[in-house]
């Protein structure tokens, strides 16, 4: 207890200071700054090797502290009484007088926020008055972060400090959602589309393509571990790592499983990771057998497609 209390007072005092730092959230570790800062942002983007003009996601404790930032919808308010705090990500309209940094933005006057439910970062946020923009924790284009090992590995002594808090018990990023017009989903991510669309009582269209401008974040490679991937694959060739849906015994030496049970949800939560780890074991080369295109299946598939662009 007396550990947390210290390393929340220690994260504060870095995020006083517009340093950014990392931090734990269920889906994947962020790098957070002072939303309200331009320095901190600044760092953010140099720090992540980000281009300029692709914004950041805010997080916030909580929708008081939004409406001083965002108008607020029906569709938002719905949403967020049933998935906040959790991994769902909303764009909304960003208000003329607030003081969210332009470089958060890329000077546009949307802003997409977050209300994450990792207990450490919900404590964090409580003790600030500044919501914080945090990109995943990992260099531009490159795997999300999981654990603090990965944040170690992509960032070096570069990063001042991390919040320890575990593994990401979702293990992709956020579903981002448009709410400035009809709803649409923009990425993705760690929430089950069908289950918002329950909620809002309709079909959401999907602009999660690789062309529209609205999230430049969504251009082509991303997520990519740094090798060559090809996905949808029955038969490997020699060389390559093996990856497979469900856990079973084939007749060859290096494959790599990312569920036991073919579950979408366990195989999400160990994407990353299995990438991560088969680059370490020193394979060049990747292989990943069909994903069923449901859940979480359905970004799993967003993100190999990505990937598969090396
Ligand atoms: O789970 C997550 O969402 C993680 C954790 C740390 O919260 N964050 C995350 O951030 O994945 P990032 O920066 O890696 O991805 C955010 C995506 C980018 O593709 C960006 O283009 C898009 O959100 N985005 C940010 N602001 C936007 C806006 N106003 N309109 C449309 N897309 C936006
Ligand atoms: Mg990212």
């Amino acid at each position: 207890m007396k550990t947390i209390q210290s390393n929340i007072k220690k994260a504060k005092e870095y995020l006083d200071n517009k340093d950014c730092i990392a931090v734990p959230t269920e889906t994947v570790y962020g790098l957070a700054g002072n939303a309200y800062s331009n320095i901190a942002i600044k760092k953010i983007y140099k720090l992540k090797k980000r281009p300029i003009n692709n914004p950041l996601i805010v997080h916030y404790y909580n929708i008081d502290q939004l409406k001083k930032d965002c108008d607020l919808n029906d569709n938002f308010l719905k949403l967020y009484k049933k998935f906040s705090p959790g991994p769902i990500t909303y764009v909304l309209k960003l208000k003329k007088n607030s003081k969210i940094s332009k470089f958060v933005t890329n000077n546009k006057n949307t802003l997409a926020v977050r209300f994450p439910k990792h207990y450490l970062f919900r404590k964090l946020l409580k003790n600030l008055n500044y919501p914080l923009a945090a990109p995943s924790a990992n260099i531009s284009s490159g795997l999300s972060s999981v654990k603090v090992s990965d944040v170690q590995d992509e960032f070096g002594i570069k990063i001042k400090f991390i919040l320890n808090g575990g593994k990401c018990k979702i293990g992709v990023e956020s579903t981002i959602l448009n709410l400035l017009e009809k709803p649409s989903i923009l990425r993705y991510g760690g929430l089950d589309t069908s289950k918002i669309e329950k909620v809002l009582k309709k079909k959401l269209s999907i602009k999660t393509n690789t062309k529209q401008k609205i999230s430049p974040g969504l251009f082509a490679l991303h997520y990519s571990p740094g090798l060559p991937l090809r996905i949808n694959v029955r038969t490997p060739h020699k060389h390559e790592a093996f990856v497979l849906i469900k856990k079973r015994k084939i007749k060859l030496k290096s494959y790599y499983y990312l569920s036991k049970t073919n579950n979408m949800n366990e195989a999400a939560k160990v994407l990353y990771s299995t990438l991560r780890k088969i680059k370490k074991d020193g394979f060049k080369k990747i292989a990943i057998e069909r994903i069923p295109n449901r859940g979480l299946g359905k970004t799993i598939n967003d993100r190999l497609k990505r990937a598969s662009k090396y």
